[in-house]
């Protein structure tokens, strides 16, 4: 039976470009999710879109004399053409969180939230800069650290001995924007309650990890949060670059002083985007605007999975199912949270400021789709921060994705040039074949179904290696005299390639449409039903073996140092 699944990625900030952290981290798992979803026959929803709040944002335009909308605007553009015309990432729609849409369905949340008791208000002192007459987020107020003098520290934490201030430990603390001297002055937000809503949200969190279904590590992290004990945060800021308060709708008695120099905080909107995201999609491109709701029932036959780094974790394991929980409990919780380290490069973070990057648009340039996903999918960091460097690249894709996936198609492709596929007889097809290609169906399904693409693409490998060991033991290029052998052999042999470029399509989309172009038959779909290689090895019979092949993948040069 078909599900709904819906693929629900981080939205990444517009504040410049994306690297391979994020490809690996994120994106390429989230479109294997969806291609396979999709090639299962279930009805998926992909969604996401830029950030555009928040202090990255505004510290970026500042930094370039622009402003915030500036910059999102750019980095929106780049990210669209990134993921549309360079990765072909299959979103159903990628929008962005400064839509007039997205601040009606924060408001909405909150004015849901507000009218259910969970939000609180609560008073705490903030800088003040007497010049510009506005308050200043902690990124922007710099000033003496008390513990070890130096003389541009940050005001949350020093850079030079890695203290963490309160307002007693910074000494003259000012606006690194005009350098005017600040002072901490009262100021009142919205807070959500997260004591009242914890019990909800353990709840959540033990049902939806019954069975052990979400990383051990991150159910850990997790289940750690809630041991401390949630508190409660606030949801507002005093800045203007922001979803707007909504003012006039808060009752009287709830509302608090300023509310017009005040707007979310960017953790409170981005989450409520795969909502927002969702009703868009249901309108502008499902054409009708209750499709969203089949996405986010409370039924058992929909799924939800959320696609991130970790540094997201609690926003999404916590805070967005708080959320949700607390405005409307008849909305579909999150299912799984795909949570993964980071990649790092030549064993050290990827850093734009300090140099040590891999640009995406780039690599794809040199390298294509097909070897950075495979390349990217193969070191996921799954469990444990990834290590890229260009040497390793060139050794996996030269080594295994060329060596033994491409070469082993190519060659029966190659043997088969001019076959007249009329001379196959299924009856061939050998048994043992028949239950590799079944068992690696069997085990790459449940893989995919657990989101643990490391274990499916190294399922995938090993079949291809027995294709191979098939090739080697049968010898078919000995056998151009011995027709009937021949074309048993061929027959098998082809049977593991159809299955081989079928079993790869979630990454490397590029080959296996390649692959069925090449052999001249419409891709079919295998994925839900049982016994598969008697299905693929039927589809030899009616193959166009008249071409020579081209190679499915390209070994990879780098240049020489
Ligand atoms: N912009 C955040 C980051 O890059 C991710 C936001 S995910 C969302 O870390 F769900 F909140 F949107
Ligand atoms: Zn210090």
């Amino acid at each position: 039976m078909s599900k709904k699944v819906l693929i629900a990625l981080a939205w990444p900030y517009v504040n410049g470009n994306l690297h391979v952290g994020h490809l690996g981290g994120y994106l390429i798992p989230a479109d294997i999710c969806a291609r396979y979803n999709r090639l299962a026959g279930n009805k998926v929803l992909m969604v996401s879109g830029s950030d555009c709040h928040g202090t990255p944002i505004t510290l970026e335009a500042d930094k370039r004399g622009v402003t915030p909308a500036d910059i999102v605007n750019e980095y929106h553009a780049r990210c669209n053409e990134l993921f549309f015309d360079v990765l072909g990432l299959s979103y159903d729609l990628y929008t962005r969180t400064d839509t007039s849409h997205h601040a009606q369905v924060t408001q909405e949340m909150f004015l849901g939230l507000l009218k259910n008791g969970y939000i609180t208000t609560q008073t705490s002192q903030q800088y003040y800069d007497p010049t510009s007459n506005k308050f200043l987020p902690d990124r922007y107020v710099v000033g003496k650290c008390s513990f070890c003098g130096f003389n541009d520290s940050r005001s949350d934490q020093c850079d030079n001995c890695g203290k963490l201030h309160t307002s007693d430990t910074l000494l003259e603390p000012k606006s690194n924007l005009t350098g005017a001297q600040v002072s901490l002055k009262d100021t009142e937000h919205y807070f959500i309650d997260w004591p009242k809503l914890q019990d909800k949200i353990a709840k959540f969190v033990n049902e939806s990890n019954n069975n052990n279904v979400w990383r051990h590590w991150v159910f850990q992290e997790t289940v750690g949060w809630l041991n401390e004990g949630l508190l409660p945060r606030a949801i507002t800021r005093d800045i203007d670059w922001g979803v707007p308060i909504p003012v006039d709708q808060i009752p009287e008695d709830l509302k608090i002083d300023n509310l017009e120099n005040k707007r979310f905080y960017v953790w409170f909107d981005a989450v409520i985007g795969y909502l927002s995201a969702s009703k868009l999609w249901a309108k502008d491109v499902a054409n009708d605007p209750n499709a969203w709701k089949e996405f986010w029932a409370q039924d058992s036959e929909v799924k939800h999975y959320y696609f991130m780094g970790k540094d997201n974790l609690p926003f999404h394991t916590l805070f967005w199912p708080g959320q949700l929980i607390g405005f409307d409990d008849s909305l579909h919780l999150p299912d799984f949270p795909c949570i993964n380290h980071f990649v790092n490069f030549n064993n050290a973070q990827l850093s734009k400021s300090r140099g040590n990057i891999v640009d995406s648009r780039q690599m794809v340039a040199d390298f294509g789709n097909d070897a950075t996903r495979f390349y990217l999918t193969l070191i996921g960091p799954e469990t444990r921060d990834a290590n890229f460097t260009w040497e390793d690249f060139a050794e996996k894709v030269n080594g295994i994705l060329v060596a033994n996936v491409g070469n082993f198609i190519n060659r029966v492709l190659s043997l088969g040039t001019g076959f007249d596929v009329a001379n196959f007889n299924l009856t061939d097809l050998d048994p043992k074949v028949v239950s590799s290609i079944n068992e690696a169906f069997d085990s790459a399904h449940s893989f995919l179904e657990k989101c643990e693409y490391r274990n499916y693409l190294n399922t995938v490998l090993e079949l291809s290696t027995v294709g191979n060991h098939y090739l080697d033991a049968c010898e078919l290029w000995k056998l151009k005299d011995e027709p009937k052998e021949f074309s048993k052999h061929l027959l098998n042999s082809l049977a593991i390639s159809y299955a081989v470029a079928t079993l790869l399509e979630p990454v490397t989309f590029e080959a296996t449409a390649k692959f069925y172009a090449h052999v001249n038959i419409e891709k079919p779909s295998v994925w839900p039903v049982s016994d598969v290689a008697n299905t693929l090895a039927a589809l030899a019979l009616h193959s166009d073996l008249s071409n020579k092949p081209t190679p499915l993948f390209n070994k990879v040069e780098l240049p020489s140092k």
